[in-house]
């Protein structure tokens, strides 16, 4: 069998170059599965999932609708396994957004601007890597990609309602419910979590964020706006300017759940622009 196989989390990168395919030995399959989906190394659950991530076949999405489309991203529940999440780049949507950008943005590939690619990057930074298996409480795993017939699709868990529904947004959450006392101990859970791990991210926006129904009590998990959007990434090399940049995350990310529950009069920019010397 031929496998194609991809960086993961806590692995030596075996292939730099995701579309290189080569043949995997026991030893690497032993390694892998037991990092990148939590099962026993060997287990059978653990060579269904692999072989159906890994296998050469494109699997097919077009005829099915998303669950869900981002600005930048279809989502699909993964059509051989209803507990994984496939997300691929809307058509075109990377050249578009190289076209948009600044000048002295346009010299760089239209990969860096690929939100799938980029997302895949930032799931091996430090804080996912080290802190691995405690990291999964409040993010998804990603077991990286799948060939799709509409382009390359990237793995992660898929987070559903008891009914199988896509869990609810934040941002539903509030609107429906506005700052339950459950829904801010699972903020509060989920700060202490990043100042723990030092999960480096993008500001952290209500729609980026699932409320998933654990009993007793609701949790929060980040699925989108994983890395850093800063060009001198000095979080990345220090633990103080990561320390810094997660205050500032959080502190942002309160300030964006108050302008959610307020009447709107003012928009997030104008919000943004009057926060800027408190972010
Ligand atoms: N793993 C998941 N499990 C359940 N629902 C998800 C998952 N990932 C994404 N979603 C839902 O799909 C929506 C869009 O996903 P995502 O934010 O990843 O797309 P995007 O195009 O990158 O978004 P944006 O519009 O923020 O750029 C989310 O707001 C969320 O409601
Ligand atoms: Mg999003």
């Amino acid at each position: 069998m031929r496998i194609g196989v991809y960086p993961l989390p806590g692995l030596p990168e075996p292939a730099r170059n995701p579309a290189r395919w080569f043949k995997l030995t026991e030893k690497q399959l032993s390694e892998i599965i037991p990092l990148s989906i939590g099962c026993r190394a060997g287990s059978r659950q653990a060579a269904r999932i692999f072989m159906l991530m890994y296998s050469e076949t494109p699997i097919s999405v077009k005829q099915l609708t998303p669950f869900a489309r981002g600005d930048h991203r279809l989502c699909f529940q993964h059509p051989e396994n209803d507990r994984l999440c496939v997300k691929i780049n809307r058509e075109g949507k990377a050249k578009a957004l190289k076209e948009d950008a600044p000048f002295y943005k346009k010299f760089r590939s239209e990969r860096s601007f690929d939100d799938n690619w980029r997302e895949y990057q930032a799931f091996q930074q430090p804080a996912i890597v080290n802190n691995t298996p405690h990291v999964w409480k409040h993010i998804p795993r990603c077991y990286g990609w799948v060939t799709t017939d509409l382009g390359p699709g990237l793995v992660t868990d898929y987070y559903a309602t008891a009914d199988g529904l896509p869990a609810q947004t934040l941002e539903n959450y509030l609107q429906q419910n506005g700052l339950t006392t459950a829904i801010q101990s699972a903020l509060d859970a989920f700060a202490s979590f990043l100042r723990e791990t030092l999960l480096l991210t993008k500001n952290l926006l209500p729609h980026n964020l699932l409320v998933v129904e654990d009993q007793p009590a609701p949790r929060i998990v980040l699925i989108d706006g994983f890395g850093l959007a800063s060009a001198l990434p000095l979080a990345k090399h220090s633990r103080y300017f990561a320390r810094k940049h997660v205050e500032k995350r959080l502190h942002r990310m309160k300030i964006r759940i108050a302008w959610e529950l307020s009447d709107k009069n003012q928009t997030w920019l104008e919000v943004e622009k009057q926060q800027r010397n408190t972010f």
